[in-house]
């Protein structure tokens, strides 16, 4: 049983609601999320309420909101990023478009150090911020207790009713110091007293497998990567190993070796679909309906196998490695905007959730605490040390393009007009990247914030021909484009295996875009990033010896005419491109 949530996360529609409830529970307090519009009432007997940030501006008709009531409750509230500007609209303050977004690092100054929220904090912090709209005006009886150098109003309270909001997301790991933040209005703002223990979790999940599956068995998708290992492994010990069956369904669009590797440390039936992908997937350029097609693909051959194995019956459900980023980027929550569809959540998939037909044990979860719960339940380190894969696999990095299209010089650097994914200010968005010449990070932040229309700046490492006489030119995915990519990403990983590169980075994403020349039709976009959770990122820098001995080799892969370097930060660019 869990114990009475003391922190009650409402949920606007942000990126990182649950990761706030998952970061309370961490500091040993039970917290749970609940819809924005939950009348005071039902939260009268929590100690402390905390409002998310969301993608909305509180002027949006739809836009979410709360029950005003909850500020005559006599408890807490702090409000995040569109909570900050929740809060002072319904408070009587104002709300203004700003003139610039501001995405991604930034430095808070602490005006008032007396503040609760911000003891043991003093001076200035590194902070997260993701939003365009800002408070204008604070209500009645607020102060601003801290400001960025674009943001004027960055933190502010009324400490005497326990009402405090941040316009930066405190709950994400590149706002250094977000726990303290948030351990300070847990214990000494709402004054909770621990009551959970993060280890109570396997016994949980297991407990709630046995809910969910009943007396069914359960036939469980394995890709050989973290989550689904972990999820399987998971329901084998809550319901028994005849009870439970592992598939791997080998799309084609894997990476070197996968397969053996799955092979190797699985007892799971290997289905070959290669054919059955490449040809859904024929003249296909666009992310989304690669996303849709690649679901809906994998449902068919699920059924498919579900028929010829007579598993067809009510005795059967689905077991699914889905993660906490995976239902929110593609929208799953009440009011995430959609980031991106994941291959897990497609039409097939959610008609099998609404019938119950669906176990997904670790569907709240992040990936640095599926990791935890793997090493609780004894997986080896090969495992789940691995970085992360998406379920789409290669093809979400084989970007493709429908026109023809040169590349365009401006001031800035060369505008290239291949389309990836982006997320600013909690929404999704898909535009052209710029090349510019040196590999800075500080400079291609700066681009991004003032170029409208770009979302992703990347940098050459190494060309065959100069970038400006390269162009874009227009294809789909085809065998030959996914044999270069999986032998560059194998050259990569095994350079960077052997350097120990692989180690000091928590994923990298090798990318092949349709930037070249006529002999050498593509390019390779190195993406190597820091994160904890896959929920923001930081593109991080190698050694130079290592940039060149990679770019050397990969130059020498038929087709590939130049190496880059992606120096986007999530946000504004998401970790894969697609
Ligand atoms: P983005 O690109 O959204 O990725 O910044 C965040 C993390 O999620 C992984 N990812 C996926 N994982 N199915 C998955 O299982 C998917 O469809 C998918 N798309 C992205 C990505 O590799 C990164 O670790």
């Amino acid at each position: 049983m869990n114990p009475t949530a003391q922190i009650i996360v409402l949920d606007a529609g942000g990126q990182y609601c649950h990761l706030i409830a998952r970061k309370v529970r961490d500091l040993g307090v039970y917290a749970e999320v609940r819809a924005s519009e939950t009348p005071a009432r039902e939260l009268a007997s929590a100690r402390g309420i905390i409002i998310s940030g969301g993608p909305s501006s509180v002027y949006d008709p739809d836009s979410p909101t709360v029950d005003p009531a909850i500020f005559d409750l006599g408890i807490p509230v702090l409000g995040i990023c569109y909570g900050q500007q929740l809060m002072a609209h319904l408070l009587g303050g104002e709300v203004r478009k700003g003139d610039t977004g501001e995405y991604g690092l930034a430095t808070l100054d602490l005006q008032d150090t007396l503040d609760p929220l911000f003891e043991g904090l003093a001076g200035t912090q590194q902070v997260w911020m993701s939003h365009r709209d800002v408070v204008g005006r604070v209500p009645e009886g607020f102060t601003v207790t801290g400001r960025t150098g674009t943001c004027d109003i960055a933190a502010i309270a009324a400490p005497g009713r326990g009402f405090y909001a941040v316009q930066f997301h405190l709950e994400v790991v590149h706002t250094t110091r977000g726990n303290q933040y948030l351990s300070n209005f847990v214990f000494r703002v709402c004054g909770c007293t621990p009551d959970w223990d993060p280890r109570n979790r396997v016994p949980m999940l297991e407990q709630e497998i046995r809910d969910c599956v009943g007396k069914r068995s359960v036939f469980f998708f394995v890709s050989g990567g973290v989550d689904s290992s972990v999820a399987f492994a998971l329901c084998t010990r809550a319901l028994g190993a005849d009870r439970v069956r592992g598939v791997y369904v080998d799309t084609g669009l894997m990476r070197e070796g996968e397969t053996d590797f799955v092979r190797r440390i699985g007892n799971l039936t290997i289905e070959h679909a290669e054919e059955q992908f490449l040809t859904a997937l024929a003249g296909i350029t666009d992310p989304e309906r690669k996303r849709h097609i690649i679901g809906e693909e994998f449902v068919r051959v699920q059924e498919r196998i579900i028929e010829s194995r007579h598993l067809m019956n009510e005795q059967w459900i689905l077991g699914q490695g889905t993660i906490y980023p995976d239902t929110i980027e593609s929208g799953g929550t009440a009011k995430a905007a959609l980031i991106k569809t994941h291959h897990n959540r497609v039409a097939g998939i959610q008609k099998l959730i609404e019938c119950g037909r669906i176990v997904e044990p670790l569907k709240s979860f992040y990936k640095d605490e599926v990791r935890e719960v793997g090493r609780e339940l004894g997986l080896s380190s090969e495992l789940l040390d691995r970085h992360p894969f998406p379920g789409p696999g290669l093809a979400i990095r084989c970007l493709c393009s429908e026109f023809d299209a040169p590349v365009r010089a401006t001031p800035e650097g060369l505008i290239v007009p291949v389309h990836s994914v982006g997320v600013q200010g909690d929404s999704r968005t898909y535009a052209p990247v710029l090349a510019i010449d040196a590999l800075d990070h500080a400079r291609a932040t700066e681009l991004i914030n003032t170029i409208a229309g770009v979302n992703r700046v990347i940098a050459p490492v190494e060309t065959n021909t100069p970038v400006a006489d390269m162009q874009v030119r227009a294809c789909a995915i085809t065998g030959e484009r996914l044999e270069r990519l999986r032998k560059s990403d194998g050259i990569v990983r095994r350079l960077s295996h052997e350097s120990g590169y692989d180690h000091q980075v928590w994923q990298f994403p090798v990318i092949l875009i349709p930037l070249g020349t006529e002999n050498a039709p593509d390019s390779i976009v190195l993406r190597p990033v820091d994160s904890v959770d896959g929920m923001t990122a930081q593109s991080v820098l190698m050694d130079a010896d290592l940039r060149r001995a990679i770019s050397a080799e990969l130059l020498r892969v038929e087709g590939v005419a130049g190496v880059f370097y992606d120096l986007t930060h999530k946000p504004p660019g998401t970790i894969e491109w697609e």
